[in-house]
């Protein structure tokens, strides 16, 4: 092959013995020093691949390939491929119920994997990363401590019918009165906190405490039990336990006497498949006590 940067000129540089190219500028001759042949090689090479390229894959507007590969193409291949390796698993996991999927392992890794997932999707925002709860009613579902119950069944009920959520006639939880505009006053309220705080073993005002009691015994213990033990049919908190959902100090508990409160949980059972809510139900269950 010739070479292509060749001396124009046959004009030698006297002082280095090199050839030069036979430009001259006020009296300075330009060196004829080649491109190096190894790097003149690698760039022939680049367009070489780069025609290839061109050939075999899409390249330019409207050109495909003659592989006819895309990238959208293989991600659709890569889903599907998951798809076909996932479905016999889903579809045991479909059929089988909460319980008996935790106690077959392989089924059990499978729905731990895929529930936390699909709790990260949807559940988190209110309960947290880990369901550790939020400040404000979101519930800690990694304790055993339960409003509604611990059990596989009770959670997948909760899963699929939320809570006071108005758009599912068997969504969970009574609400609680609020106090201040049926009847109590302040005072009543205040003394009604103190005994809360003393149900629940925390520092409170014994006067007002005990002025709290019967007022407690006739308003409340009817849905929070008489010694604050809860009610799960209701979802009354218990309130003998230092674990609050709105709070445990006294104002926030006043609040809760005088407005009430009303928690609100989606119901699951339409926006998630039954596989899906089969494989929450097992991995909330794993995530603190289960019952
Ligand atoms: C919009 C916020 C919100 C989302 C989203 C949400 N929850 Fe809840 N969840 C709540 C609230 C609020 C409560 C407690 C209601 C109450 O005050 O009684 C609750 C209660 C529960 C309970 C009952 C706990 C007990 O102690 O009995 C379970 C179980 C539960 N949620 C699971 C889930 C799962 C699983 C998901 C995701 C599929 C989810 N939640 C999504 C707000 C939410
Ligand atoms: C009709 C049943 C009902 C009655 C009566 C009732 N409650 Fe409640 N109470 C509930 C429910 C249900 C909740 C949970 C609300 C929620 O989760 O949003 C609750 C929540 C609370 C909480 C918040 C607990 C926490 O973990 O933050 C306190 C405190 C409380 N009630 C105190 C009282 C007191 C004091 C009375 C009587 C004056 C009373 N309740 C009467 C049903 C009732």
């Amino acid at each position: 092959m010739a070479d292509p940067s060749a001396p124009a000129s046959t004009d030698v540089d006297a002082l280095t013995g090199k050839p030069t190219t036979g430009h001259e500028w006020d009296g300075i001759r330009e060196l004829n020093t080649p491109l190096p042949s190894w790097w003149l090689y690698t760039f022939y090479a680049t367009i070489l691949f780069a025609l290839v390229w061109v050939v075999l894959y899409p390249s330019l507007p409207y050109v495909r390939g003659i592989t006819g590969w895309t990238a959208r193409g293989a991600i659709g291949q890569a889903i599907e491929a998951e798809r076909q390796r996932t479905e016999p698993m889903l579809a045991r996991i479909r059929a089988a119920t909460p319980a008996a999927i935790a106690a077959d392992p392989a089924l059990r890794t499978f729905a731990l994997a895929g529930g936390r997932v699909a709790f990260a999707n949807n559940c988190a925002p209110c309960h947290g990363a880990g369901g550790q709860g939020a400040p404000g009613g979101f519930p800690s579902l990694a304790d055993d401590d339960w409003l509604f119950g611990g059990g596989f069944d009770d959670i997948e009920f909760t899963i699929r019918h939320g809570v006071r959520n108005g758009e599912d006639a068997d969504a969970r939880g009574v609400a609680m009165p609020a106090f201040l505009s049926s009847g109590l006053s302040q005072a009543e309220i205040a003394d009604l906190a103190a005994f809360v705080l003393k149900l629940s073993a925390s520092t409170a005002d014994a006067a007002a405490a005990q002025r709290g009691a019967p007022l407690y015994e006739e308003n409340c213990a009817v849905c929070h039990g008489a010694n604050g033990e809860g009610n799960r049919e209701m979802g009354a908190p218990r309130l003998d336990d230092r674990i609050w959902l709105y709070g445990g100090d006294k104002a926030s508990i006043m609040h809760t006497i005088a407005f009430s409160r009303a928690g609100v949980m989606p119901a699951f059972a339409g926006r998630l498949d039954a596989a899906t809510i089969n494989m929450l139900t097992v991995y909330v269950h794993a995530l603190g006590g289960g019952e």
